[in-house]
């Protein structure tokens, strides 16, 4: 009886409160577990394609399953502070599988109003994509069947561009490719800050970097391009894009996260130009070693998709890239995004001003070389 009601409310209220359930937080730990990797249920031989490389990843540690919670109920200020703190004690992957066919879009948004109004920060709708034509905060990722690299298929934290950047994303899965293949693939930036050495740590302790939207969704690069998201159909870009990208932000390079205190990687070949104060071959060389250190196994977990499946990621904690490993499978994913507060590094200093720029001439990461690189060491090995 319960659901029922609360299944007529949602669909005819959209996004207005739902049916608040008033029950213990705790409810929605039940059955919580650690996220299983299907390793062996994997296809075997797929590469990725953006870089021509298998993918390994073997953090078996990093994420957490959580079977019930219910997305179509409205949720307490308690049941949000109980799913931060399942996220922050699972080094920020909450996957909430067993979601009602019944789950719409509108169910979708408030969830993450509610995740937003928990920070008194907001959600974020795409600056640069078009959004969901009936609700414009749903950012609706298509890679369609046979499509080159389309959006977000290399490593980033969402939005890392603006001042204030992305606190979490909210990934639904709408219509999904079967299990194991293009998984999204995730790297606890955290473990591999902790993994360098002490010397390096305090090289990149007082350093920042400057992001730049222009870079992923201008000229773009392998991973991310505007051409290849006009090229899909599906993927739409705004009418009247805001002026994010004439604009570079400056970030810490290891930023600080403001729930616990822990200090992560915060570059990615998505977004990032350049260290600031660095000569371009200081520069390339460092966020190289970066980029190839965050993408280690042991840092890297692959969250499988499975039908009524919802993924919520910490980008603080994280980095993230859609994994293309299975080209001939036509994948839809919607994402609502929140966007939190500026990063701040060790000292607690945000250096979040913009910079009017072409960023796109300050792209110093020189991707056709790394990837020339890559494709090299790969067939070394082979
Ligand atoms: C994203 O970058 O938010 C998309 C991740 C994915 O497609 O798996």
């Amino acid at each position: 009886m319960r659901g029922t009601l609360a299944r007529r409310f949602v669909r005819h209220k959209s996004t207005a409160a739902a049916h608040f359930t008033g029950l213990n937080p705790s409810r929605l730990l039940q059955g919580a577990k650690p996220l299983i990797q299907p390793h062996d249920l994997r296809p075997v031989g797929l590469l990725d394609q953006l870089h021509k490389k298998p993918v390994e990843a073997t953090f078996d540690g990093l994420g957490v399953e959580l079977p019930n919670i219910d997305l179509r109920q409205d949720l307490s200020p308690e049941d949000i502070e109980v799913i931060k703190k399942a996220s922050d004690d699972a080094g920020g992957i909450v996957v909430m599988t067993n979601q009602s066919e019944d789950m719409t879009m509108h169910d979708h948004v408030r969830f993450g109003q509610q995740m937003a109004d928990s920070d008194s920060t907001v959600i974020e709708p795409h600056s640069v994509a078009a959004g969901h034509p009936d609700a414009p905060e749903v950012l609706e990722i298509v890679r369609e069947a046979n499509a080159n690299v389309v959006f977000g298929e290399n490593w980033h934290s969402d939005n890392s561009f603006h001042d204030r950047t992305c606190s979490y994303s909210i990934l639904r899965g709408f219509v999904v490719p079967r299990l194991g293949v293009n998984d999204t693939l995730f790297s606890s930036v955290e473990a591999a800050y902790d993994a360098l050495s002490p010397t390096m740590q305090d090289l990149l302790l007082d350093l920042n970097a400057y992001h730049s939207a222009n870079r992923a969704y201008g000229a773009g690069h392998p991973g991310n391009s505007r051409a290849a998201m006009e090229g899909t159909g599906t993927m739409q870009l705004r009418q009247k894009p805001s002026g994010i990208l004439d604009q570079d932000v400056l970030q810490p390079v290891i930023s600080v996260h403001p729930r616990t205190g822990r200090r992560g990687i915060f570059v990615s070949p998505t977004f990032t130009t350049h260290i600031d104060g660095m000569r371009p071959e200081e520069s390339i060389a460092l966020l190289r070693f970066l980029y190839e250190h965050i993408a280690r196994p042991e840092f890297c977990t692959r969250v499988s998709w499975q039908p009524n499946q919802v993924v919520m990621w910490d980008n603080r904690s994280l980095s993230h890239k859609g994994l293309a490993d299975d080209v001939s499978e036509l994948r839809i994913v919607q994402r609502v995004s929140i966007r939190g507060a500026a990063p701040v590094n060790h000292r607690g200093q945000a250096f979040s001003l913009t910079h009017t720029r072409k960023a796109a001439a300050a792209s110093l990461f020189d991707w056709e070389e790394a990837a020339r690189q890559a494709n090299g060491v790969a067939k070394a090995k082979a």
